[in-house]
C-alpha cells in the first residue's frame, strides 16, 4: 500500500450479478474491494468495465457516431460487405452469445444474415441491454432473445435452457483490445468453453494504423469520450462512495507504440485527496489513473492468441484500408 494510502474498512455496493438475482454481498464486497485496490497500487487503475453505467453506455453509443471513431461504422461495414462469406462460414441457424453486447446492433444484424435461432446479450450494464433486447425482439419476433447481466470476466452464466449445440460467441467491437495478451488468452478460452465442438467464435479487432487516426479515434475533437472516461468516477463515486471530482482530471489518449496499444488515463489537474468511507488517496497534481488499454493486433499476432486458446482455425475479412477486421475461429 503507497504511503500516501489512508486505512479501508469494506462497505458493499456493485452492479448487478444477472438478470434474476439480486447482488450477492460477497460478490459486491468482492467488487468493491477490487476497486479499492486498484486505486491504491503505486500506478493507479481503474478497470475499464467501470466505464459502463446507463450513463457510460449512452455515452459509448455517441462514441460510436463521432466521425473520429472508426471502427464501430467500419465493422457494421465489413458485417455488410461480407455478410454472405461470413454467414457460409459461419453456419446459419445459430444461437449467437454476444459478451458485451451493448446496444445489440451488431448482434441484431449478425442474427438477421444467420437467421439465428437464439440470441444471449450479455452485459455488466444491464438495464441498458434490456432495453437493446426488448427493441430486437420487436424486430426480429421469431428470435429467442435474452439478455443476462454479469461480469464476462467472472465467467458467463447463461440460462440452463439455451441450447447447446451450434453456438456462436461474437465479441464485436474489437472489445478483446482491452485485454492484456494473457488475459486475452484467457477470455478466449473461457469462451471457446461456451460452445460444443461445432460451435466457434466471431470477433472484430481493431488492426494496427497510423497514430494520428488512432489518437483521434480516443480523443474527438467534441469531447465526448472524454466525458466518457471521467464518467468511470462517477460512476465509481456511487459504487464505493468516493469523492472523485471529475472535472479535476484531464483526459489523456496516447498511442503507446511499443505496446502497440492505445492507452487512456485520467491525469489530476492539482493536488487532490480523494476519500471514500474507510479510506482514500492523496494524488499528486499530474498523477494519473490508468483507465483502458485498447491493444491493435495485427492478423497474425491475433491468431496466435486464439491459438493458445485453444481455437482450431481462423478466416479473417478485413475492409479495403486494412483497418479492422471480423475473424472467424472454430472451436
Ligand atoms: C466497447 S462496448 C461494445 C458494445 C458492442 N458490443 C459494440 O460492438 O458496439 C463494450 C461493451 O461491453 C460491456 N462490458 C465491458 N466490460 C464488461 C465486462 N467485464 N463484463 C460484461 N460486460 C462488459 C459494456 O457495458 C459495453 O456494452
Amino acid at each position: 500500500m503507497p504511503l500516501n494510502a489512508c486505512s479501508e474498512s469494506p462497505r458493499a455496493a456493485c452492479p448487478p450479478a444477472d438478470d434474476e438475482m439480486p447482488v450477492a454481498p460477497a460478490k459486491a464486497l468482492a467488487c468493491r474491494q477490487e476497486i479499492i485496490s486498484t486505486l491504491l497500487a503505486p500506478r493507479a487503475s481503474i478497470s475499464p468495465k467501470y466505464f459502463y453505467d446507463q450513463r457510460g453506455s449512452e455515452l459509448f453509443e455517441a462514441i460510436t457516431r463521432l466521425p473520429e471513431y472508426y471502427p464501430t461504422r467500419t465493422e457494421h461495414a465489413l458485417l455488410q460487405q461480407h455478410g454472405h462469406a461470413i454467414a457460409s462460414a459461419v453456419g446459419r441457424g445459430r444461437v449467437v452469445i454476444e459478451p458485451g453486447a451493448g446496444n445489440c446492433a451488431k448482434g441484431l444484424a449478425l442474427c438477421r444474415s444467420l437467421a439465428a435461432t437464439h440470441f444471449v446479450g450479455v452485459d455488466i450494464s444491464l438495464d441498458y441491454l434490456r432495453t437493446a433486447v426488448l427493441r430486437m425482439r420487436q424486430a426480429l419476433p421469431g428470435l429467442d432473445a435474452r439478455a443476462v447481466g454479469g461480469d464476462i470476466t467472472a465467467g458467463v452464466q447463461l440460462p440452463a435452457d439455451i441450447p447447446r449445440r451450434r453456438r456462436l460467441v461474437f465479441y464485436p467491437g474489437s472489445s478483446i483490445g482491452n485485454f492484456d495478451p494473457p488475459q486475452a488468452v484467457a477470455l478466449l478460452a473461457q469462451m471457446r468453453a461456451l460452445v460444443l465442438a461445432d460451435g466457434g467464435l466471431l470477433v472484430g479487432i481493431d488492426l494496427p494504423k497510423d497514430r494520428a487516426t488512432l489518437e483521434a479515434a480516443y480523443d474527438d475533437a467534441a469531447g465526448v469520450t472524454a466525458a466518457f472516461n471521467r464518467n468511470a468516477l462517477v460512476h465509481l463515486n456511487r459504487l464505493i462512495g468516493s469523492d472523485f471530482k471529475p472535472q479535476c482530471w484531464r483526459h489523456l489518449a496516447f498511442f503507446n507504440a511499443a505496446a502497440s496499444r492505445i492507452e487512456m488515463h485520467l491525469e489530476a489537474r492539482s493536488a487532490q485527496c480523494v476519500r471514500w468511507p474507510g479510506g482514500g488517496r492523496d494524488f499528486a497534481a499530474g498523477e494519473r489513473i490508468h483507465t483502458e488499454n485498447s491493444y491493435k493486433h495485427t492478423l497474425a499476432a491475433f491468431d496466435a492468441l486464439l491459438r493458445r486458446a485453444g481455437y482450431a482455425s481462423s478466416q479473417a475479412w478485413t475492409d479495403a484500408r486494412g483497418w479492422f477486421a471480423m475473424v472467424h475461429a472454430r472451436a
